[in-house]
């Protein structure tokens, strides 16, 4: 969701700024905004659309200035428009301020500036802010660093702000609160603040990750400065960042979504390399390693997540089941946190978040913080919001995931998943040695078996063909493969927008089943395992009322593929890792039909990457 940018320092912060919303594109936006200051007057310019629309309104105009904000505005108060979009200035128009998150009591602040005379032009709730701010300034006296500080403290909700003072071009001023904000130091004076560190990652590695009711000033002869919105001074802990260039640009491929698919392999490698020691049989997770006597006396694990984290979730839960024989709930963060949850002694919450800023997840994990669980993360981002708030966790090593639609960080997540539900089982004595080590062996050959059915591509294209203009399709699995036909069908939805449902394959009588018709693509996880013969009878059931089938069959399978109009064969491999092969092709088949629609398939309409509002 919306992008933050800022930059101070001895160069020209346009360039900066311009090419730091690009990088933040990836996070969904509906319109964007520059602000420099020269000569102690605004540069600014702002605009629905894309950030090329920015780029071709500023042409021409003064963008001179070595301080500057930028912003691209994913709408929540007010629809997207030139006016809506940021930045927002004060009514004396002296500051102007950039935000992410949501003001909840902008109402009730909006109509006490209102009766002192404020006038609003825009429908947002960062207007207001600003406003605010301004109002505090005026009446106290007080410094836009001192002024913002004391405004924050009235605030509720969830901001990461960026702001300056036209008078003293000399100063920026950002706080956050729930919303991601990372400030890097560069060479020289030269320091940035945006949202993540893509932005910057050429000009400095040190970055200083802004904690909640953190406001920061960054002053051209001080440096920086951090104070707690209760005015408690903090000294500023600088992290050298891991991320290269490379890993944020697209290397030849048409879209980040198709580059991550191919990535797959090795991202997957990444995630289980030097976790898994073959030799000795044995499994390293430091996280589980650490709180061992937690995770011996766990009765329940409750995992939290969204979208696509949340099928990961699914997936594990059937791992800690069956593996750890430990009782597993799946909750959507949102749900979780909004009724009273019952948390026990022993109860062990799992976030997963690619991002680490979903701010349901985030609120989900404070929640069961309170009532006293032990958190573990699953996060992508290292350093992010997530992974900070959590008492332990694992990374997934996927590298920066920037296609909207989730597929590389989703099969590292299962991946990481697999690897904790196998440590754990092994520290419970849950599994035998024997099975432990060939379910190791086997997880050490997925990379290989990914980067087979990759070379199901051309296939799966002549596949998307067939079906690119369908309204409707349903995808079908049990078992470890249900939360793939989850997954795969909001991956069809997600970037395609034709409507997609995924069900546990015999609930398909319960319902879906009136939909069938010649006019139905049903994609079936069909692979031989646990529950083939059932989901070979489902099949059955959709062929004999007109259902296309396009089955996604263990390789060399002759029952299914005489049965369905198209299979897609995978290698084989056991039940429990069937999910992180068999969602390739899906992946890769959303893709097809969303560039043959010719849709967005890195930023699909509405979506956003990073869900920083709840
Ligand atoms: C958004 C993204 C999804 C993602 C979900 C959860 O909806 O578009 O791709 O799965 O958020 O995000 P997280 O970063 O917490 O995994």
């Amino acid at each position: 969701m919306c992008g933050i940018v800022g930059f101070i320092g001895n160069q020209q912060a346009y360039p900066i700024l311009i090419k730091g919303l690009k990088r933040l594109e990836y996070r969904g936006y509906d319109s964007s905004g520059v602000s420099m200051i020269e000569n102690q007057e605004f540069n600014q310019y702002k605009c629905k659309g894309k950030v090329a629309d920015l780029e071709a309104l500023v042409s021409g105009k003064d963008i001179s200035g070595t301080i500057g904000i930028g912003h691209t505005r994913w709408a929540t108060h007010g629809v997207p428009n030139d006016v809506n979009a940021h930045p927002h200035l004060s009514g004396d128009g002296n500051l102007s301020l950039i935000h992410n998150g949501i003001i909840e009591n902008y109402a009730t602040l909006k109509e006490a500036l209102m009766e002192q005379g404020h006038v609003f032009k825009s429908d947002t709730d960062t207007e207001v802010l600003v406003h605010f701010i301004e109002d505090i300034m005026s009446k106290t006296g007080s410094d836009l660093f001192e002024a913002v500080r004391v405004a924050l403290c009235e605030v509720v909700g969830a901001y990461a702000i960026v702001v300056m003072d036209r008078r003293h071009p000399n100063r920026l001023v950002c706080a956050k609160k729930s919303s991601p904000l990372v400030i890097g130091i560069g060479a020289e004076g030269d320091y940035f603040i945006a949202s993540d560190a893509t932005p910057f990652i050429e000009y400095t590695k040190n970055v200083v990750y802004l904690e909640d009711e953190e406001v920061a000033l960054i002053d051209r002869q001080s440096g920086l400065k951090i104070v707690t919105i209760q005015n408690q001074q903090k000294d500023p802990y600088i992290h050298e960042l891991e991320l290269k260039l490379e890993a944020i640009e697209k290397g030849g491929y048409d879209s980040f979504m198709l580059k991550e698919i191919h990535e797959q392999p090795r991202s997957i490698h990444d995630s289980i390399r030097g976790r898994l020691n073959l030799n000795h049989g044995m499994l390293k997770m430091s996280g589980i390693d650490r709180h061992e006597e937690i995770w011996m006396n766990a009765n329940r694990i409750i995992i939290v997540a969204c979208g696509t984290s949340w099928h990961a979730g699914l997936v594990a839960e059937y791992l800690f089941e069956e593996f750890a024989r430990i009782p597993t709930e799946v909750e959507y963060a949102s749900e979780f946190r909004y009724r009273d949850p019952i948390i026990q002694q022993g109860d062990i919450v799992i976030a997963i978040s690619q991002s680490g800023e979903t701010a349901d997840t985030l609120a989900a994990i404070e929640l069961a913080k309170e009532k006293g669980a032990f958190i573990f993360g699953v996060c992508n981002v290292v350093g992010s919001t997530i992974s900070r708030a959590t008492h332990s966790g694992a990374y997934t090593h996927a590298g920066p995931e920037i296609g909207v639609a989730s597929t590389k960080a989703f099969t590292a997540q299962v991946a990481v998943l697999y690897l904790i539900a196998l440590s754990v089982a092994d520290k419970r004595g849950t599994l035998s040695k024997e099975r432990l080590h060939r379910l190791m062996a086997e997880l050490s050959t997925i990379p290989d078996k990914v980067e087979e059915v990759l070379k199901t591509n051309d296939l799966v294209e002549s596949i998307a063909a067939i079906y690119k203009d369908h309204r409707n399709a349903l995808y079908l699995g049990r078992g470890y493969s249900f939360p793939v036909a989850l997954e795969g069908a909001l991956k069809l939805k997600e970037i395609s927008y034709i409507h997609a449902e995924g069900y546990p394959a015999a609930e398909m009588k319960h319902g879906p089943i009136a939909l069938i018709d010649e006019e139905m693509p049903v994609f079936v996880i069909a692979t031989q395992g646990h529950s083939y013969e059932k989901v070979v009878s489902n099949i059955q059931e959709v062929k004999a009322r007109k259902g296309k089938i396009i089955a996604i069959v263990t390789a060399g399978d002759k029952t299914v593929s005489e049965l369905a109009d198209h299979s897609i064969e995978i290698p084989k491999t056991d039940d429990s890792l069937v999910p992180i092969v068999s969602v390739i092709p899906l992946q890769l088949l959303s893709y097809h039909v969303a560039v043959m629609r010719g849709c967005n398939v890195d930023q699909p309409r509405n979506l956003a990457k990073s869900v920083t509002v709840e």
